[in-house]
């Protein structure tokens, strides 16, 4: 995010202009509405009252702290300068006050959880990253993008760039994946999509990229948990994403919650100060998680409410989300020397120029007639990049006899009551879809004109209907059984200690398999799962995840035939949940499990991971062949024959991974370096090329320095992270 010199100037003057308490109102964030912490409705606050979920003290403070329900008077006196909302006439509304009735006019910032879509919701990130197709990460995003605008929303809390390697931890749905490399292209494209088509101010955002730092790290997989590591690991692993985000200019971070070596992010000056603003070059501003400026209090990092936002303010932290404290506390603590007017101007200064590039004191409004086209329907384009997405995101992860792909003529049992369920295929932080745009996998059969009948029978909750699964025993060729996960037993606040299928979906699958027929599990799920016995058992699995409003269609696409499947795994399966955290890119150790008893390994379980990174198949089968490798003055150049040995069509991910052998510090087994989506008609062969930059064979060491040492490497090329050619070269830099 870069401004032009009249932009910066524009900053500048109105800097000049404000008071210290203007100064801090932008610092300010606020929910849509003070009742509604962070955009509750009004009717869920009654609810959350009447069931206990919110204590009668708190509902006093708030209606004892609530002179209005907008913020209208903070923001026209200028102390209010961002707001959590989605809605765009209630935006345009309290956008009016900024702008028509505050001293100095400077417009409200609206932000929101645009994750995966607006209201086109597409595939969940970990979904998507598993297309591994590049493009479609930033047209997706650039989609959404458009909505958010349309929707009101110029600040998307996106994208989610936490690597993560615990599939017990529920937000690693929201995220791409457990490898540095293709959570670092899904983040740059990420960054492009959503604020590069500067054309119209209607069609770009500010990103916000999260959650800022090694979050997913979080010990035991628990949400909110420490995280501790070496500063190579930083640097590796969890910095990556967000090092190539800041490359395309990202306009904005969001600290985490976790505490980070004893520091919470939120307050913490080595990431903030030192690494995102000085190394990354962070062009915008670093907003708190919510509440995260209070919580130092509780993480024990500030002795009260002063101390935490004297420590969140000089350690880079420019935004207060829903803590209120930066108001309460700032401005005592600038006039007791505690915090320099300059980190204040710096604050600001980030702030506005964040406005100022999206061009909201031109453009502060949404165009009416925009939001009249969306409450007519979704742009058609939007439905089929929607599809194509959730399409591209569907793993095949198990196909014995070719089960799968079906046909037209078989009559489908269709199981399961996620099957029938149009709301669960959105996955975690969908927040502005509508109903009437989902189509469920039933929906998706109907309208492929399968012959289908339903009986949902059981899901991830609840107990088994006995009528419905007697007649479904009864009734079909095939059995098609979604089962998984409901949506919000993934996303934030869902870490689960038992990650394999809940409620009695293997029982109803145990009963399905006993008809003898062939039976097709399709996954709808926001994580990884130990799937050990459904391996074992069930003769074709798809990991159909929670693909947004088109999940049906794409699913009856793929399982119909009509579409190949050509989605991979972005994070590693468990066979069982004590393997967890599994991930493909482990250091070897002294000694990696094998026969021996001495070895890195568990006695009452397999140690290998069930499903890989960048695993799946196809309703056919390629062959890798002839891999060579050659060294050019500040590259190496791979090749590697490719040839479809099947009977149909299909699409490969071919990988690129190394091995440094030897170094400073041990390195992973494998360190994926490049992927490419191939497409091959039956029996036809191709050479696929890849380079790799001298450059990018390096690594950070533990004074977060890039380093590249000479030395033997291996080089892997296959469709997965476990089956791969192999080649050595013994490298000089
Ligand atoms: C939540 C999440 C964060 C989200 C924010 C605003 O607690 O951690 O991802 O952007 O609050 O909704």
């Amino acid at each position: 995010m870069t401004l032009t010199e009249k932009q910066k100037e524009k900053v500048d003057s109105l800097l000049k202009e404000m008071t210290l308490d203007e100064k801090i109102g932008q610092m300010n964030l606020e929910s849509t509405s003070i009742l509604g912490a962070f955009g509750i409705p009004l009717a869920e606050i009654r609810k959350m009252a009447k069931d206990g979920r919110l204590t009668r003290e708190e509902i006093e403070e708030m209606m004892d702290n609530t002179d209005c329900d907008y913020h209208e008077d903070e923001v026209r006196e200028g102390r209010l300068g961002a707001i959590i909302a989605s809605d765009p006439r209630r935006a345009n509304e309290t956008q009016r006050i900024a702008v028509e009735e505050s001293r100095l006019k400077i417009p409200l910032i609206f932000g929101y959880d645009v994750i995966h879509g607006m209201r086109t919701v597409y595939p969940i990130a970990l979904a998507e990253a598993g297309s591994f197709d590049d493009e479609l990460f930033e047209e997706t995003a650039r989609m959404a993008a458009k909505e958010s605008r349309a929707y009101g929303v110029m600040w998307d809390f996106a994208p989610m760039i936490d690597v993560a390697r615990d599939a017990r931890w529920g937000r690693v749905s929201e995220g791409p994946g457990e490898d540095p490399y293709l959570a670092s292209r899904f983040a740059e494209r990420k960054i492009r999509g959503l604020q590069n088509d500067r054309s119209d101010t209607q069609n770009y955002v500010a990103a916000c990229t999260k959650h800022y730092v090694a979050y997913g790290a979080c010990e035991g997989g628990r949400d909110y948990n420490t995280t501790s590591m070496a500063v190579s690991q930083l640097y590796n692993v969890y910095l990556p994403p967000f090092r190539a985000a800041m490359a395309e200019g990202a306009a904005s971070a969001m600290a985490s919650f976790n505490d980070l070596n004893g520091v919470p992010c939120t307050a913490n000056s080595y990431t903030l100060r030192d690494i995102l603003k000085d190394e990354l070059a962070l062009g915008g501003f670093a907003v708190s998680d919510a509440n995260g400026i209070k919580e130092c209090i509780v993480h024990g990092y500030a002795e009260d409410s002063a101390d935490a936002v004297i420590k969140s303010v000089n350690a880079g932290l420019d935004m207060d989300m829903g803590s209120h404290l930066y108001s309460k506390e700032l401005k005592s603590a600038v006039e007791s020397g505690a915090v320099s007017l300059s980190a204040i101007d710096d604050a600001v200064r980030r702030i506005l120029s964040v406005k100022v590039w999206l061009g909201l004191f031109e453009h502060p409004y949404v165009p009416e007639e925009v939001i009249e086209s969306y409450e007519k329907g979704l742009p058609a384009e939007h439905i089929a990049l929607a599809r194509k997405a959730a399409q591209e995101s569907i793993v095949l992860l198990k196909n014995e006899n070719s089960v799968l792909p079906l046909n037209r003529t078989q009559k489908i049992c269709l199981v399961g009551s996620l099957a029938g369920n149009a709301e669960e295929i959105v996955g975690s932080w969908a927040m502005g879809w509508k109903k009437r745009d989902c189509v469920s996998v039933l929906d998706g059969f109907k309208n492929a004109g399968a012959k289908v009948q339903y009986f949902p029978c059981c899901g991830p909750e609840g107990e088994m209907n006995e009528d419905e699964l007697s007649s479904a025993l009864e009734y079909g060729d095939v059995i098609v059984a979604v089962v998984g996960e409901t949506r919000d037993m993934s996303g934030e606040a869902s870490s689960k200690a038992d990650i394999t299928l809940p409620g009695r979906q293997r029982e109803m699958l145990e009963r399905l398999l006993e008809t003898g027929k062939p039976v097709v599990a399709v996954l709808m799920n926001g994580r990884p799962l130990a799937l050990k016995w459904e391996s074992e058992k069930i003769p074709a699995i798809v990991e159909a995840w929670q693909l947004g409003i088109q999940m049906g269609n794409a699913v009856a696409d793929v399982l119909l035939g009509d579409v190949a499947p050509s989605g991979r795994l972005a994070s590693s399966f468990p066979m069982v949940n004590g393997q967890c955290p599994v991930y493909y890119n482990h250091p070897n150790t002294g000694r990696p499990a094998g026969m021996s008893r001495f070895s890195s390994k568990y006695i009452d379980e397999e140690t290998f991971i069930l499903y890989p990174f960048g695993y799946g198949l196809s309703y056919t089968e390629f062959k890798y062949s002839d891999l060579c490798v050659d060294e050019k003055a500040d590259q190496l150049e791979m090749s590697v024959m490719l040839k479809n040995i099947g009977s149909a069509n299909g699409t490969e991910v071919a990988q690129l991974y190394i091995r440094d052998v030897a170094a400073s510090l041990v390195r992973p087994v494998k360190e994926l370096k490049g992927y490419k989506r191939i497409t091959l008609k039956a029996g036809e062969e191709k050479k696929v090329s890849f380079s790799l930059k001298k450059q990018d064979m390096g690594f950070y060491d533990n004074n977060g320095k890039y380093v590249l040492e000479d030395g033997l490497f291996r080089i892997f090329v296959g469709g997965n992270s476990r089956d791969t050619l192999m080649q050595e070269i013994t490298v000089e830099f």
